[in-house]
């Protein structure tokens, strides 16, 4: 969530707060089957946000496509530049061509690298040198999009952290708080393919 929309939601949610303070006896004597029909709308609605297609993280068996790309067209392992700086994607319904860019927080890095310099555990995510993490720093939510071409690291423009993408995007540096969950992936008719969800949820400390 964009910090302005957090203030805004703290805003109206410190509003919320006041207002029920002031007017304890209009609460208490809210009838209960409206007090039931607001909870079952609340759920309701939290429930169409967290099946929301667009909006929703990752799955397995979601295809990948690089950010801008009006084509929707599939990357493949070759796509992504060995060594080089990331590649930013979505993940994408391969049913519907339906892409999950409706949350900033589903935004992907993209990189390839020698499989044999990944760290084990790294490379058992890896689809033929190609790892994925989410772009959004642990820290305070900035997009981590700066590339440290001599030392192979990620670094997050806001305060500096570095994360290793060879080894889990474990935190070198600056005050990420944990690694950037990564997203395993497989190649599927010479296709990235999404392995299985986020290893973390996604996020970071308010700021
Ligand atoms: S938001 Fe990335 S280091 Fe602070």
């Amino acid at each position: 969530m964009r910090s302005a929309e957090r203030a805004t939601q703290d805003t109206n949610t410190r509003k919320s707060v006041v207002s029920e303070r002031r007017a304890p006896d209009k609460l208490h004597h809210m009838d209960a089957d409206r007090r039931r029909l607001l909870t079952a709308g609340l759920a309701l609605g939290l429930g169409l946000a967290q099946d929301d297609p667009v909006s929703s993280r990752p799955r397995a068996g979601d295809l990948v496509i690089r950010s801008g790309d009006a084509s929707r067209t599939p990357l493949s392992p070759d796509d992504i530049p060995f060594a080089s700086m990331q590649t930013l994607a979505w993940a994408m319904d391969p049913a519907d061509r339906t892409v999950r860019s409706g949350s900033r927080l589903n935004q992907l890095l993209l990189l390839r690298f020698d499989a044999t310099k990944l760290a084990p555990e790294t490379r058992s995510r890896a689809a033929e040198g190609v790892v994925a993490y989410t772009s959004i720093c642990t820290h305070t939510g900035c997009e981590v999009d700066d590339w440290m071409a001599n030392e192979q690291l990620l670094s997050c423009p806001c305060h500096f952290s570095m994360f290793d993408p060879k080894d889990g995007a474990r935190v070198l540096d600056g005050p990420a708080p944990r690694v950037l969950p990564a997203l395993p992936l497989k190649v599927v008719d010479g296709k990235l393919v999404v392995a299985r969800p986020f290893t973390a949820p996604v996020g970071f400390e308010k700021g």
